[in-house]
């Protein structure tokens, strides 16, 4: 019997979904509201361990390749918990641990995807002192190179509360997206790793917030629409009235 192909990230990105929509406006926004600035380099970080950097910053790659057709690099330095590699289900190689130990040349690191316009540069092969291998400064040229080759260089980075690296990188980078899964991180911790980010050096550029299903109300959810959409269109040409209260309320995530 023939293995089932492992999934990458690209295949659960639906072009039909709000999510999508939302990615879309957020590029915007950043582009327009910066627009003396030339963002290029957005670092994603988070207060705490999974709020869903990784995911939000591979969907907002994905998005700015696809939907925006920008020449997008993601750069993985999260040396102690990798995971856009796993996420894109891609060969190992070297990457950014290589390219910090070695001086391996970062071309020959950054991976194609089935995406023409979305590289990648992981983080390569273990690494088993990530506080002594990162390097803000190092990464930070990395960077800056990255930006001559590519219209958008997304970083997905550790945690800012447990390790000091996002702090350190941060000041490198255009600006940084804080993830917040909603409904879960209390202000109080938001607040407390938006602190630690100088705010002379760091230039915050906003708030994603992660799983809104649970903190947002039902009609804010897409499958409700697309529901009712549907339902109504079918009425309609069945020659029925659109309204449907009853159905409304079977309607549920
Ligand atoms: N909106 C979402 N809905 C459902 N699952 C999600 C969502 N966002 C993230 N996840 C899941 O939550 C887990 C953590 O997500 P992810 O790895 O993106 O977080 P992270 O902040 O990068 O974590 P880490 O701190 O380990 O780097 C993963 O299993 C991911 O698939
Ligand atoms: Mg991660």
């Amino acid at each position: 019997m023939a293995r089932k192909k492992p999934q990458t990230i690209l295949e659960f990105y639906d072009l039909e979904s709000p999510y999508v929509t939302e990615f879309r406006r957020l590029l915007h926004r950043i582009k327009t509201t910066e627009s003396q600035r030339d963002i290029k380099s957005i670092m994603l970080t988070s207060a705490m361990l999974s709020e869903g950097k990784s995911t939000i910053c591979s969907f907002l790659g994905i998005t700015a390749a696809l939907k925006k057709g920008m020449k997008t690099l993601i750069l993985d330095t999260d040396l102690r918990r990798p995971s856009i590699n796993k996420l894109f289900k891609l060969d190992a190689k070297a990457g950014l641990n290589e390219i910090l130990t070695e001086g391996y040349n970062p071309k020959d690191a950054i991976s194609k995807t089935s995406i023409d316009k979305l590289d990648i540069l992981t983080t390569g092969g273990f690494c088993e002192h990530p506080s002594e291998v990162f390097d803000a400064e190092v990464i930070g040229t990395l960077i800056d190179e990255m930006k001559f080759y590519y219209d958008i260089v997304l970083i997905d980075c550790a945690p800012l509360l447990p390790v000091s690296d996002p702090m350190l990188l941060a000041t490198k980078t255009d600006g940084v997206l804080m993830v917040v899964k909603a409904g879960s991180t209390q202000k109080e911790v938001v607040r407390r790793a938006v602190e630690i980010l100088d705010p002379t050096t760091t230039n915050i550029l906003g708030v994603v917030f992660n799983n809104m299903n649970h903190s947002l109300p039902y009609y804010y959810d897409y499958s409700y629409y697309h529901y009712e959409y549907n339902h109504n269109q079918k009425k309609s040409r069945e020659g029925k009235s659109g309204d449907d209260s009853q159905n409304k309320l079977k309607v549920d995530k």
